[in-house]
């Protein structure tokens, strides 16, 4: 088929991208020609592990192109895919770039003959495609919806594993406007065989991707909820409570008398708390929206709550041991939101990073590839500074707090951290550590969840 996709953020490339690698014939419209020159001259703009490579075939194969030119992108397929930006901005979801990607392919249609698809894939709120985007595309286009399809397929990608997880997805969600809507994007996904298709309504899709996302931070916040029940009471640890609770075969199930551990019991792990661009931004667009509707989300509400105190537990936990901050030489071990990306995003380390300074601390952020972006936010000074070598951080520092799990990191050996701080008390906001192994090392442990 020929696919436009509009929007070459993480979403619409890797989108464009896949499609294209299935025989698609797609083009990529952003509106900056600099993105655009370097798609055409087969550089990811974003790092994203595999893409590049597909990107760089797909090319070659003449099966993807990228543009600014919008109009000549949806005048030459039979699908636009809008995959825009959808921010949380002054108490809600910012719907403005949909708005104008609407308007923009609405224009189009006006002069176009023919059947054209509109698909929503950005993460928009319930009500979003069904009112505003299909007003705007019949006020603009003078056509009625039913002469031009509507769709809205919401993504379920991870970043780090954005390929894999188009390529091979858990379910196709398929929220269409009528039948030709609907069998018209299901041509798109004929070639991904064992996925399932569920094909709902249009606000039902958008309902669907909420719900994932809220669902995966609420899980994060209850056991780090639990984290902190456990840290008052003394002497019970999480991981225990926790890893025996997700042994209930309905979280985990045994076949052929293995245990399969399901990525989903990950979710229920006490932490430092969830960042990224997607769950923050979701659950409160979520909240905001059902406020809108007349009904507070209270529990929805008390995932970003808990979510908000997570990351500066850590740093009362290090206070009760310090007794002060002033003038600490503190390690902040990862900045990224979660490891294999230079996102820093809703970071549990930007909160700890100026939690730590509002206490006078002296603050060294460690990371291997995100130490650029956190500059961005957190310019380097007298009491910040950065280095990609964490030998470096922990040399004399009084304490190291583990934000991100990064494979370098946690091979990092008792002995290690010993030998090279001044007052060795980690703080290990993952739980990734053994508590007894850096105890007879004759480091401090502090553990989530843990005292
Ligand atoms: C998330 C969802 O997992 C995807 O299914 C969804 O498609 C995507 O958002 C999206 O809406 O686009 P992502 O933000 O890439 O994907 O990352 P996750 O791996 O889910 O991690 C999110 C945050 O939760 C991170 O800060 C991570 O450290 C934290 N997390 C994750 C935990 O604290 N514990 C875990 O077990 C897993």
């Amino acid at each position: 088929m020929k696919i436009s996709v509009i929007g070459t953020g993480y979403v619409g490339l890797v989108t464009g991208v896949c499609l294209a690698s299935k025989g698609h014939q797609v083009i990529c419209i952003d509106k900056q020609a600099e993105i655009v020159n370097k798609i055409n001259s087969k550089i990811s703009p974003i790092y994203e592990p595999g893409l590049e490579d597909l990107l760089s075939n797909v090319i070659e194969k003449g099966k993807l192109v990228a543009t600014t030119d919008l109009k000549s992108a949806v005048m030459n397929t039979d699908i636009s895919i809008i995959s825009v930006g959808t921010p949380f901005g002054d108490g809600k979801i910012d719907l403005r770039y949909i708005e104008s990607a609407a308007k923009e392919i609405g224009n189009v249609l006006k002069q176009k003959n023919g059947y054209h698809v509109i698909c929503v894939k950005s993460t928009v709120i319930p009500t979003t495609t069904d009112t505003l985007v299909k007003n705007i595309l019949e006020d603009s286009s003078g056509k009625k919806t039913g002469d031009f399809g509507l769709a809205m397929n919401p993504e379920f990608l991870r970043e780090g594993k954005a390929v894999e997880d188009f390529m091979y997805p858990d379910r196709i969600v398929i929220g269409a406007y009528d039948q030709e809507s609907f069998e018209t994007m299901k041509k798109v996904y004929e070639d991904f065989f064992d996925s399932p298709i569920i094909r709902v309504n249009l606000r039902t899709a958008e309902m669907i991707k909420y719900t994932a996302n809220a669902l995966l931070a609420t899980l994060i916040s209850y056991s780090n909820e639990v984290s902190v029940i456990c840290e008052k009471v003394g002497n019970i640890d999480v991981k225990e409570v926790l890893e025996a609770v997700t042994l209930d075969k309905r979280f985990n199930p045994r076949v052929n008398n293995q245990l399969i551990n399901p990525g989903m019991v990950s979710y229920l792990r006490a932490g430092c708390g969830f960042g990224g661009s997607c769950f923050p931004k979701d659950v409160q667009a979520l909240s905001a929206f059902s406020n809108e509707m007349g009904y507070p989300p209270f529990m929805i509400q008390a995932t970003l709550e808990i979510n908000n105190a997570q990351p500066y537990r850590l740093i009362e936990r290090l206070l009760e041991s310090l007794g002060t901050l002033e003038n600490k030489k503190i390690a902040v071990l990862g900045l990224s939101f979660k490891p294999e990306t230079d996102d820093i995003r809703e970071s549990p380390s930007l909160a700890i990073i100026k939690g730590l300074l509002a206490k006078k601390a002296k603050v060294i952020g460690v990371d291997p590839v995100a130490i650029d972006n956190t500059k961005k936010k957190f310019p380097q000074n007298d009491s910040l500074y950065y280095s990609a070598d964490y030998k470096n951080a922990l040399k004399d520092a009084d304490a190291a707090i583990l934000v991100t799990q990064w494979p370098d990191y946690i091979k990092i050996s008792p002995q290690e951290f010993k030998d090279l701080m001044k007052v060795p008390i980690l703080v290990d906001g993952r739980r990734v550590f053994n508590k007894s192994a850096f105890e007879a090392a004759g480091v401090q442990y502090i553990g989530v969840g843990l005292t």
